[in-house]
């Protein structure tokens, strides 16, 4: 694998930017759920990593934190089809409990969308979406966000979570994939298999 640089065509979201609006949203989520009762923060796996990590120390109210690990079924496994598998299930009870889970995209909405299903047969206080990065445009199924970081363009991102070919998720931004790169690799390295 080459150093991320060769990858990048552009930062999107600087690492001052990312932080600076995470601050924001962990401030704005300590003054939602101050005194309302237990609040559990659902990381799910594995891109929502770094931003649970920076959100929660964020929030300044008592909270719990859990993970989930979901898969979903699509081309080349970068699209979501609509089926989702949940692979980790939590281990706390969260009946009576306000849930927020914690994502750093939404595309087609599938996946957050097959969570909150999910989690709701638990009976929860409360379940609501935070988000980092909403790609808006791509939207298949509706998806209540209460909480969002950036709105962005239907690009190919990696960074701060996101991997390209499960590589680079340390970045502390956000980029955007030089395409003709990427196809580039992905050819020379199918013609080095074959
Ligand atoms: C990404 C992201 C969301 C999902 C969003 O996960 O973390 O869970 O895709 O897509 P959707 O809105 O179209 O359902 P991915 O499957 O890449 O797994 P990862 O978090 O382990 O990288």
């Amino acid at each position: 694998m080459q150093d991320y640089h060769y990858y990048l065509s552009e930062v999107l979201i600087t690492e001052d930017a990312l932080q600076r609006r995470i601050a924001e949203l962990g401030e704005q989520i300590s003054r939602d759920y101050a005194g309302k009762g237990e609040l559990v923060l659902v990381c799910i796996l594995r891109g929502g990593v770094l931003f649970l990590t920076d959100l929660m120390r964020k929030v300044t109210i008592p909270h719990a934190i859990e993970f989930m690990a979901v898969s979903s079924y699509g081309v080349g496994g970068r699209e979501s089809n609509g089926q989702v598998r949940i692979t980790l299930d939590l281990n706390l009870d969260i009946f009576n409990k306000h849930v927020l889970l914690v994502e750093d995209i939404i595309d087609s909405g599938h996946t957050i969308s097959a969570v909150i299903d999910f989690l709701a047969t638990r009976r929860p206080a409360s379940i609501s979406v935070c988000v980092l990065l909403d790609k808006e445009e791509r939207r298949e199924v509706e998806v209540p966000i209460r909480y969002r970081g950036f709105t962005i363009p239907n690009k190919f991102v990696f960074g701060y979570g996101l991997d390209l070919d499960d590589y680079y998720r340390n970045l502390p931004f956000i980029g955007v994939v030089d395409l003709q790169k990427y196809q580039g690799s992905e050819q020379g390295s199918e013609g080095a298999i074959s």
